[in-house]
């Protein structure tokens, strides 16, 4: 099984960007934690960090056959993007969406995700720990499907 996590515009600048909002923590450490949960669940993980949109959605795309699940953080794209919540309805692959932030307690513009009816889960709030809930989310949404395509595929035969 493998987990794709798509990380939007700006989030390659944690650690330096606006510390009183997203911590110090840098986006390469977070990945390491997601990295280290991931091998200890025996599953595959890759990173994709950009800041265009097209870039966000051909790697979306580029998940059919390849995901069993994408944790995304979207960053402002959340807020605008029709193009995201498309693509990732297109794909079919369980998705998660992070927050570092907690979006409702910000400014009014941001407590709108345009993104999230695409989504399995949403998590914001929970500062760099909100990709570790996402981690334990889309392993169980992922192992409750194999389950459910094995229970399936058992039935058949
Ligand atoms: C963010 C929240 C967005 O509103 C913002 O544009 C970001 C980061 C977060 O993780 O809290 O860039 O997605």
């Amino acid at each position: 099984m493998k987990i794709v996590v798509i990380q939007g515009p700006n989030l390659n600048m944690l650690g330096i960007r606006e510390q009183n909002i997203y911590g110090p923590m840098k986006l390469e450490d977070i990945h390491a934690q997601m990295k280290a949960v991931a091998d200890q669940s025996n599953v595959e993980i890759e990173f994709f960090q950009s800041n265009l949109e097209g870039e966000i959605v051909d790697r979306i795309q580029e998940c059919i056959g390849e995901a069993d699940g994408i944790i995304i953080n979207p960053a402002a794209y959340t807020h605008t993007s029709i193009a995201i919540r498309d693509a990732i309805r297109a794909v079919s692959i369980p998705t998660i969406e992070v927050h570092i932030s907690n979006i409702y307690a910000r400014e009014e513009f941001r407590s709108k995700s345009i993104v999230a009816p695409s989504c399995s889960g949403h998590i914001s709030g929970f500062g760099p720990f909100g990709y570790h809930l996402a981690m334990v989310g889309i392993i169980q949404i992922m192992n409750e499907l194999k389950n459910l395509q094995q229970s399936q595929a058992n039935q058949e035969n």
